[in-house]
């Protein structure tokens, strides 16, 4: 059962980095006016699985720690990590869903959806690091 969340946020990280590559393509179009083909759908779809399972890991990674250990907040940078990236994740989902329903000219928008979920792409790679440390530290 421990195995479950690092294994689930792993994979959710790689739909990260896909979703990120992809953004990037966009972002070189839109702001360095180079010539990139923006997979938008497959952007949207992969965007939505990684936010949505880092989202649920979350709770996943609570659940667990409480059913094991019967108590929260005992992961240090771990669980402050998480904390962290909750807002960007929030910011980053709202404003994706908002320009794919509304298509329109942007530049503000897309900027500030860009650098939240590259943040939090960061923090989630991040995360590796320290959910080591808690399975070498209280699991092993
Ligand atoms: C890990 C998750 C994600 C990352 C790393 C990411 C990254 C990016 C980046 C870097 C851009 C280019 C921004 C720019 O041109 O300034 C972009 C554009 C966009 N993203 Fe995401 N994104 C993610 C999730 C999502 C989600 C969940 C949605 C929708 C539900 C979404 C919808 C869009 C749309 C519609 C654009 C084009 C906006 C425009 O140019 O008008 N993204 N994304
Ligand atoms: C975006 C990525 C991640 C988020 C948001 C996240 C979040 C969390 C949270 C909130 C907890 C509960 C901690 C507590 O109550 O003190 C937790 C537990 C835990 N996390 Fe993560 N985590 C992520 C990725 C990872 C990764 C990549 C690993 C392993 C390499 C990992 C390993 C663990 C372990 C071992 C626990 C203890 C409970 C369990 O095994 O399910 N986490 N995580």
């Amino acid at each position: 059962m421990v195995w479950f969340h690092p294994v689930l946020q792993v994979i959710a990280t790689m739909f990260g980095i896909y979703a990120g590559y992809l953004g990037m393509e966009r972002f070189l179009s839109q702001h360095l006016g180079k010539r990139t083909q923006f997979l938008w759908q497959r952007h949207v779809l992969m965007g939505r699985v990684a936010i949505t399972l880092w989202l649920l890991g979350m709770v996943g990674g609570m659940t667990v720690a409480r059913l094991k250990w019967q108590v929260n907040f005992v992961t240090g940078d771990h669980y402050r990590t998480a904390f962290i990236m909750f807002p960007f994740l929030i910011v980053g989902l709202i404003t994706g869903i908002y320009m794919d329903r509304r298509k329109a000219r942007r530049t503000i928008l897309p900027l500030l959806h860009g650098a939240c979920n590259l943040i939090a792409l960061t923090l989630a790679l991040y995360q590796i690091v320290t959910g080591w440390h808690v399975i070498r530290d209280f699991i092993l």
